[in-house]
Formats: structure tokens, C-alpha cells, sequence
């Protein structure tokens, strides 16, 4: 009897893993689960913990000969080598990408650090495209450079120049997709089949998009990275990375984490895994959110030009609207005139708050010369893109009317 209920026990589960496979993705952010739950609570155990007991001798032997040969088991020997709450976030994020596995990291950079460390060899060369997030830059121009592994910079959405810049010992290309701060927007399948051709591993950061407004892996990417400090937290209380894709470079990358040790601990997985809950309904207001206030910048007087891959004048448009199926909460424009006006828009403006950041519920609003860009002078920026009066909004969940009146007030003030 107890052997048949077992067994009826493990087909419903197996029903359940199935269905929740196909489907949408506010019914997986709310119900993929990945963590053996013996309290039957419906808020997920945080197992808070550095390391794990065995019974004996003999169970401490079977774990290691289970880890020797290579046999899936769920058995931990040790905090930094995992940690249920960890993983059930990580199921959870895998399902949302159609990815085979997912790992999560302490940060976005920890992920997209670890990942380039742990696959790449002194003498390899890196593609990245140029409008790539600049801390992932500096990671490829400095660090990497100083361990032999050597970096072409190329223009991002100019496939020709990607392709002719393949070496022989060109490894891997990394690109993020939408970029910060214009928002361009790859062709992922012309992308992915240069790569192809050239055996090339694609890695993207989809952190501006969201599983919810494309998958990258569904187009033939190898790797997908978020900074799930942003949309997938959600709420600017933590930092968090993560990266999915095949189980067997997964696991390459698992290994790799349990020795640079950037892990995540339980508790900031947990709130994770109670963001990434609401995530669809998030996503979906941000995405309304960024296509109103697009519109209403682009008919603004005192607005020079916007960059949103949902408007028309996008240069992206129209691809992003055959492989997104949203544009996400961010929206960067130029306001007339210079450093000063746009300095003084800024602090006119009552809703959003001036911090650095994207993706939570908060609307945040940032001049990038004076955030990201502030060491460098005018014309150092100018040659990396950003303009003194370019503005980056990231939209929260607010009312779009409250955020508009807000935004037309300030502007007045140009
Ligand atoms: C596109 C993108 N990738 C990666 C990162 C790094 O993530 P984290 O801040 O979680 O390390 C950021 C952070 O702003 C980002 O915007």
C-alpha cells in the first residue's frame, strides 16, 4: 500500500513538473519549486545553514562515492556547494528560461565574472559588443587582458563587423540584449547563427528583458546571465546573479562557484524567490509603463530624442517586435540643452527617485554622466555614447498618469 502510494505520489509530482513546463510564466513564478518542503509550508523553507550531517561513516561514504561517479543526488556536503533555498530559486529561474539549469551568484557580476573565468583560457579572444553594460567591459579590457585572454570590442547590432571579427581562437561572445543605455535590441537569430557557423558559445545578458519578454535560449543561445538585482528581485532590497543553460556547462560553472565562492545565501534566495512570485504581473505594468511614457516623452517639446525599442523611431523596432513579446521598463532620452537643464529636470522631478539601478517596483531616474560615466571627462563620454543631457528612466510599477504629470511638470522647468 505504502509502495503504491509512493508511486502515485511520485506520477503526480511528474504530472505536476510537466505541466508546469508548458505553462505561462506568471503560473511558473509562482509555482516552480524546487525544494523538498517536509513542513508542507506554503512560503518555502529558508534552510539557514554553513554546512550539512551525516549519519555515519557509511553515509558520509556513500555521498562521496556518489559524487565520484558522477550520479545526481541531492545530498550537500557543504554550505558554499549549495543550499536547498538557493536551489529552489535556481529550479525556479531555469524553468522561466527553458533552460536545463540555472545557478545563482551574489551578484550580476559574480555571474558574468565567474562564467568568463570558468570557461575561458589564456590565449582565447572575447567578442562584446560595445554598448554592453561597462562594469562587464572593464571585467574583459582589464582583468581578462592581464590573464592572456584578449578582447575585440564590436559595434553592437553590425553583424558583418561581428562576424569578420571571429578569430580562430575567438571562444566565446557575450552580448546583452536590450543594451544600457539605448536599448538596442539583437536579432538573436542572426546572431546565433554566425556564431554557429564560427562554433562560437553565445552568452547574453537578458537582464533588461526578463524571461517574461524574451528567452534567449529558445533561440539557440548557449548561456543567458541576469542581474537578478534587478526585475527578478524586484524591489531593491537585494543583489543577486544568475546564469542558465545546458546542464553540462552548468555544471562546469557549479563546480567553478563552489572555488571563487560567490554564492548566494538562503536568505537573500528567499526574497528572490518571493520576488520572482510577482514577476509577471511586474513585468507586464513595467512594460505598459515604458510604451506610454516613451510616447509621451517623444511628443515632449523639451525632449530632444528617446530611445524605447517600442516606439517606431527605435532602431531596433522592428526586430524587437518580432522576437519580444514586451519592451520592458526602461527608457532613455535627451533633454534640451545641457548638463545644467538637464540637472535642473532632474530635480524637479518628484516620483521617481535619483538612484542608480533598474527592474523593482520604485521609478528611478539617473543621468548616466553623473552615475556610471562621472570619471570620465566630456569627451571621454561622448566617445563611449553618453551625452551630458541623456537621461535613463526605469520604470516602476507606479500609475503611468502620476509618473506622465510628474515628467511634464519637471520638464516645464528645462
Ligand atoms: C545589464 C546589466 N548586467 C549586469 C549588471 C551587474 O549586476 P549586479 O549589479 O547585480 O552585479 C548590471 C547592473 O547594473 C546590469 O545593468
Amino acid at each position: 500500500m505504502n509502495n503504491q502510494n509512493n508511486q502515485a505520489k511520485k506520477s503526480t509530482l511528474s504530472n505536476k513538473a510537466e505541466l508546469l513546463k508548458l505553462a505561462g510564466p506568471s503560473t511558473q513564478s509562482v509555482h516552480i519549486n524546487g525544494i523538498a518542503n517536509p513542513y508542507r509550508s506554503v512560503g518555502e523553507p529558508i534552510v539557514q545553514t554553513a554546512t550539512y550531517q551525516f549519519e555515519d561513516v557509511a553515509d558520509l561514504c556513500a555521498f562521496q562515492e556518489a559524487q565520484l561517479s558522477g550520479d545526481d543526488h541531492d545530498r550537500i556536503e557543504y554550505g558554499r556547494y549549495g543550499n536547498p533555498t538557493v536551489n529552489a530559486v535556481e529550479k525556479r529561474i531555469a524553468g522561466l528560461e527553458n533552460a536545463n539549469d540555472a545557478l545563482l551568484f551574489s551578484t550580476g557580476m559574480a555571474a558574468i565574472t565567474t562564467t568568463l573565468l570558468a570557461l575561458l583560457s589564456s590565449g582565447d579572444n572575447i567578442i562584446i559588443t560595445d554598448d554592453s553594460y561597462r562594469r562587464t567591459r572593464q571585467f574583459c579590457e582589464i582583468y581578462l587582458k592581464q590573464m592572456g585572454i584578449t578582447t575585440t570590442v564590436v559595434p553592437m547590432g553590425d553583424y558583418e563587423a561581428f562576424e569578420a571579427a571571429i578569430l580562430p581562437n575567438t571562444r566565446l561572445v557575450i552580448s546583452e540584449s536590450p543594451t544600457n543605455p539605448y536599448l538596442r535590441t539583437l536579432d538573436l537569430e542572426r546572431f546565433v547563427a554566425i556564431a554557429k557557423k564560427h562554433q562560437v558559445k553565445t552568452f547574453i545578458d537578458s537582464t533588461f528583458a526578463t524571461p517574461l519578454n524574451i528567452r534567449p535560449l529558445d533561440w539557440g543561445v548557449d548561456l543567458v546571465v541576469h542581474s537578478a538585482t534587478k526585475y527578478l528581485g524586484g524591489h531593491n532590497d537585494i543583489l543577486a546573479g544568475v546564469v542558465a543553460g545546458g546542464s553540462g556547462t552548468l555544471k562546469e560553472l557549479r563546480n567553478a562557484l563552489g572555488i571563487f565562492g560567490g554564492i548566494s545565501d538562503p536568505h537573500n534566495a528567499a526574497l528572490l524567490l518571493r520576488g520572482i512570485k510577482t514577476l509577471g504581473l511586474r513585468v507586464e505594468r513595467q512594460n505598459q509603463n515604458g510604451q506610454a511614457i516613451s510616447e509621451f516623452l517623444e511628443g515632449q517639446p523639451n525632449v530632444e530624442r528617446v530611445w524605447y525599442p517600442g516606439l517606431p523611431s527605435h532602431p531596433d523596432h522592428e526586430i524587437a517586435k518580432q522576437q519580444m513579446s514586451g519592451f520592458g521598463g526602461v527608457v532613455s532620452f535627451t533633454v534640451k540643452g545641457d548638463l545644467e537643464s538637464t540637472s535642473r529636470f532632474i530635480d524637479a522631478v518628484k516620483i521617481p527617485l535619483i538612484a542608480a539601478s533598474l527592474g523593482a517596483v520604485e521609478t528611478l531616474i539617473e543621468p548616466p554622466a553623473i552615475m556610471a560615466y562621472y570619471d570620465l571627462t566630456t569627451e571621454e563620454r561622448l566617445a563611449e555614447g553618453i551625452s551630458n543631457n541623456l537621461v535613463r528612466l526605469a520604470l516602476g510599477i507606479e500609475d503611468a498618469e502620476d509618473i506622465i504629470a510628474d515628467l511634464e511638470q519637471a520638464l516645464a522647468v528645462v
